[in-house]
């Protein structure tokens, strides 16, 4: 049922969410998480929850040192052949990067406490039953793993985002055309998350403490739009 109601959503706007998407810029996005993942070595196991078409997975590969692997799971099939064939094209090896069509609530194909890190890009918020998510992110985090995610933010400043968007007026003019699909991405984005419904800071905190994360951080991305939000499963 769920994964119906994904891939009917997703098989509907695919083509619209391929053309917004799929470009540097956002692939560029993606790759933020990995600034917070912490000690990710030697034998890591990354896992990218909602990995979608794989260009965000395959962005963050870059981050991973010799030996790591990142593992994308989405729940919708046609998501996960596209990222299959896009790593096919990559040329990199299956041990370093792995495609899985999987439920995010329900991962039973990945041992407890195997997994460094888990990063998500604009996943949570699209999920019924963020509890469970998260409660299946704690399972299967090791002890100092963490959790990065990047998900909209419900309390913009929109005057500082205007102002810090601005700043990024360079960009707009050397790849004009990246960046008005990542303004369209932005904007689809935006009105996605007003319609799922976008929540505080204070719901997220609650969500991540009840699945036994004591302390959660977040930092402001997107020009204030988005927020990452960090965790890590006690030592
Ligand atoms: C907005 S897309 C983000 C894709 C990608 N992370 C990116 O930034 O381009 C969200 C993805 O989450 C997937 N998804 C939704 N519910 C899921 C679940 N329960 N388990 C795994 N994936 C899920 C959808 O199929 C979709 O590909």
């Amino acid at each position: 049922m769920k994964v119906a109601r994904n891939s009917l959503l997703f098989d509907t706007l695919g083509p619209a969410y391929v053309a917004l998407k799929e470009h540097g810029l956002w692939a560029q996005q993606n790759q933020l998480l990995a600034a917070h993942w912490g000690e990710v070595g030697q034998g890591s196991t990354v896992l990218d929850l909602g990995a979608g078409t794989g260009i965000g997975t395959l962005a963050l590969e870059k981050h991973l040192p010799p030996g790591a692997r990142i593992i994308g799971v989405d729940i919708v099939p046609a998501m996960v052949a596209r990222a299959k064939k896009r790593l096919d094209a990559s040329g990199l090896p299956p041990q370093r990067v792995d495609f899985r069509t999987g439920d995010a609530t329900a991962m039973s194909d990945v041992p407890t406490g195997s997994v460094k890190a888990v990063v998500a890009n604009s996943f949570l918020y699209l999920v019924p039953e963020p509890a469970k998510v998260l409660a299946e992110v704690h399972r299967i985090l090791a002890p100092g793993g963490r959790v990065v995610f990047m998900e909209p933010s419900a309390e913009v400043d929109w005057l500082a985002s205007l102002r810090s968007g601005a700043t990024h007026a360079g960009v707009a003019l050397r790849e004009p055309l990246a960046a008005g699909q990542l303004v369209a991405a932005m904007t689809a984005w935006w009105v996605a998350g007003s319609l799922v419904g976008r929540r505080s800071r204070a719901e997220l905190t609650q969500l991540f403490r009840d699945a036994g994360f004591e302390k959660v951080e977040f930092k402001s991305t997107l020009s204030g739009l988005g927020q990452h939000i960090i965790a890590e499963r006690q030592a």
